[in-house]
Parts: C-alpha cells; sequence; structure tokens
C-alpha cells in the first residue's frame, strides 16, 4: 500500500479536483502492473496498472489506495475494468467519500464476486488526499498557511520589511507549493508592501490564480500583479460598500476579475473559501500577511501550515498571526492549536516546520 501511495503521490498537482490514487496488481507477491493517476480527464490508476500488467491480470490481486469509481465520469467506470479484467481481489486504502462512489465501488466489486478487502494505512491516504476529501465533504478548498519568520517571532520589520527572512533553499519549497496549488493568497497590505508576483517560478503542475483581499480595491495597476493579470488570473476581493467603482473598472480593464463581497472581516473569507469551492479549487495557500492570516485563524479555515525559521533577531516587529476580535487569540497555552503530524526540517540552516491544524 506504501508503494501504491508514493505512486500516487507522483500525480500531485496534476489530477485535481480529483484525487491522488495509486494502484498495483499483484500476483504471487509479485508486482505484475503498476500505475497512478497521472491527469485529470486522462485514465484513472486502476485502468493505467492494469494497461501496464506484464502477464494476464486474470486472478490477480489489486491493491488501490482509493476506492474505485463505479459511475461514468470523464472516463469509464473502473469497477468494470478490475471485473472485465479478472482481478479476484481487492485491497482498498480508503473509501472515496466522492457521493457518486461512496461504498457503491466496493458493493459492486462484491457483487460480481471480487473478494474487496480494506487495507492499512487509510490516514496516510486521507491526508494525502486531504485537499480532495474536504472538497467533496465540505465544497471549500483546504487552505495551506504558509510564513516566514524570524526567530524572535516576526514576519517583518516595524517598517513592514521582509525580504528576505528565509533562505533561498526554502524560497524554492515555496514556488513548488504555489506550482501545485489553485489559488495563492494575500492582504492588501502584503500586496502593496512586497508587490509580489506570486507565480511559481519556474512554473509548477498547475497555474494558481492569484487572491488579493482588497476592500476599498486599492491595489495598483502597475503592480507586478495587475501587469501579469492577462497572463495569470488576478482576482480582488472587495467590499463594494468601500471601493471606488471607477478605481475597479481600471482594474478590469487591466484584466483583474472582481469579486465583490460585502462581509465583515472574519465572515469574508468562509464566503470567499465557498466561493473558490463552486470553482472546484481544492488546495489554495495563503501567504499573509499577518493581518490576513489572524481573519483567516479566526474564522477556523487553516487547515495546514508551512513555517519558515531564520535563526535572526529583528527586536520588535510584526506578528504572524494577528487576531483583531477580542477574545480570539488563545489566552492560554493549552488553548492554542496544537499541530498534528509535525514534520521539522533543517533547510541550509533555516528550518521548516509543517503540521496539520
Ligand atoms: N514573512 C512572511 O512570510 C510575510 C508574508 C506576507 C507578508 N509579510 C509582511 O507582512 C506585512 C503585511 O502584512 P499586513 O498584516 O500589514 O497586511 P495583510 O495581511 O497582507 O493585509 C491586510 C489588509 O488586507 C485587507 N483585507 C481585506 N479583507 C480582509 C480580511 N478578510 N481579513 C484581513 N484583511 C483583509 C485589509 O485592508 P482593507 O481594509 O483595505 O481591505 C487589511 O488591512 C508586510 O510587511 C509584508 O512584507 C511577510
Amino acid at each position: 500500500m506504501q508503494h501504491a501511495i508514493d505512486l500516487a503521490e507522483k500525480g500531485r498537482g496534476y489530477v485535481e479536483p480529483n484525487p491522488m490514487v495509486g494502484c498495483l496488481i499483484i500476483r504471487n507477491g509479485s508486482i505484475i502492473g503498476a500505475g497512478f493517476h497521472e491527469q485529470f480527464g486522462r485514465s484513472h490508476a486502476e485502468v493505467n496498472a492494469l494497461d501496464h500488467c506484464s502477464e494476464s491480470p486474470i486472478g490477480a490481486t489489486a491493491v488501490i489506495t482509493l476506492e474505485p469509481c463505479c459511475h461514468q465520469g470523464k472516463t469509464p467506470p473502473c469497477t468494470d475494468a478490475l471485473i472485465q479484467a479478472g482481478i479476484s481481489k481487492v485491497i482498498i486504502g480508503h473509501p472515496d467519500p466522492f457521493p457518486k462512489v461512496n461504498g457503491s465501488g466496493i458493493e459492486q466489486l462484491k457483487g460480481a464476486g471480487i473478494e474487496v478487502q480494506m487495507g492499512p494505512l487509510q490516514s496516510a491516504i486521507a491526508r494525502q488526499n486531504s485537499g480532495f476529501f474536504k472538497r467533496v465533504t465540505q465544497k471549500i478548498p483546504w487552505c495551506i498557511a504558509k510564513w516566514a519568520m524570524t526567530l524572535d517571532g516576526n514576519i517583518a520589520t516595524q517598517t513592514g520589511d521582509s525580504q528576505w527572512i528565509s533562505n533561498p533553499a526554502c524560497r524554492k519549497i515555496v514556488h513548488q507549493l504555489r506550482g501545485q496549488m489553485d489559488a495563492v493568497i494575500v492582504g492588501s497590505g502584503t500586496a502593496c508592501t512586497d508587490d509580489p508576483s506570486l507565480s511559481a517560478r519556474p512554473a509548477g503542475a498547475r497555474r494558481a490564480t492569484r487572491i488579493v483581499f482588497d476592500s476599498k480595491g486599492t491595489l495598483d495597476v502597475q503592480s507586478k500583479l495587475c501587469q501579469s493579470a492577462r497572463d495569470i488570473p488576478v482576482l480582488v476581493v472587495v467590499d463594494p460598500r468601500q471601493a471606488n467603482q471607477n478605481r475597479l473598472a481600471e482594474l478590469k480593464k487591466n484584466g483583474v476579475n472582481i469579486f465583490e463581497c460585502e462581509a465583515g472581516y472574519v465572515d469574508r473569507v468562509p464566503m470567499v473559501l465557498n466561493q473558490l469551492g463552486e470553482l472546484d479549487m481544492t488546495n489554495v495557500l495563503l501567504e499573509g500577511g499577518g493581518r490576513l492570516l489572524g481573519e483567516f485563524f479566526e474564522a477556523n479555515s487553516i487547515d495546514e501550515a508551512h513555517v519558515f525559521i531564520a535563526p535572526t533577531l529583528i527586536g520588535s516587529g510584526q506578528e504572524p498571526i494577528q487576531t483583531q476580535t477580542p477574545g480570539a487569540a488563545a489566552d492560554q497555552i493549552a488553548k492554542g492549536k496544537h499541530l498534528k503530524d509535525v514534520v521539522i526540517q533543517q533547510v541550509d540552516g533555516n528550518v521548516h516546520v509543517r503540521g496539520f491544524v
């Protein structure tokens, strides 16, 4: 199953909004075929594994990370492919929560006389497909918060300077992450102070829409975001009660999309995430600044964190998560959000901490 999970991982960034899936066809303890879901809209892992079989799969066992689909989607049902191939046993890593599957794939296989067994590593498969599972069950994307901070816990100096806190190797990891995302999100403070382009360099599997939370629509038309909006989409979330319509027209003229949202800061977060879910977005990267990270934190909308820590001291500066509502911040350490499945890695003298909220 771990081998199948590793295969599935190769699809990250290419298959969304579909799940990553890996499949092995096994006979007498030897792998006779292997495949994974490589690209959205193309054949699924099971069909690829069957196609790659070095001998007839009749009577063999299929090990699949996710329950096979049993409905006609962009491709025919994988249950049919397994049945027609003469597979006699299927070991499934995790049920597929997608409503059109959700247990029916297992039932169809059993109905065709195939032995079905639930396999190990279920939680690893759930982690691997956390974006897909969240989109399918909650209809909103998985939100990864990322920031770089100094050893004394600041994401910028008091003057707003933050380039660069983390080293080039860490920034390379961030670019790789961006290349797997459907959207990269920042607040207007960051867009104004840093003039970021928020693109993945080099380009990755996906091209993330750049999103700016900017009530008044203040994004500079000369900014890198605005100037590249015709090549890589830019969406500005504005409050129509605060934004100047002439300014919005100017942004639109430059290819910027506008999402009007009349809600308070914290309430705006789930509203925007719902909208991104409607667009079938699976994973989004929230890149700050501290104010916007604070609002996402208050809205309980951060699922995963990637934090890059540099051994630098700057004295007073800006905290990574600035909560605005009195009482939103934990008043006791025990009430803080303790990350799970934390991975800590040294990257050229910086530290990369990654975990699930
Ligand atoms: N080290 C790092 O990883 C890192 C990353 C990013 C940024 N930074 C630094 O952080 C600083 C900027 O951070 P910041 O806290 O000042 O600004 P920010 O979080 O980037 O933007 C905050 C602004 O976004 C707008 N906004 C719109 N909707 C919002 C919502 N729902 N919640 C929160 N804000 C919303 C608000 O302006 P309106 O009221 O006008 O809408 C708010 O003032 C810069 O110095 C930058 O260099 C560091």
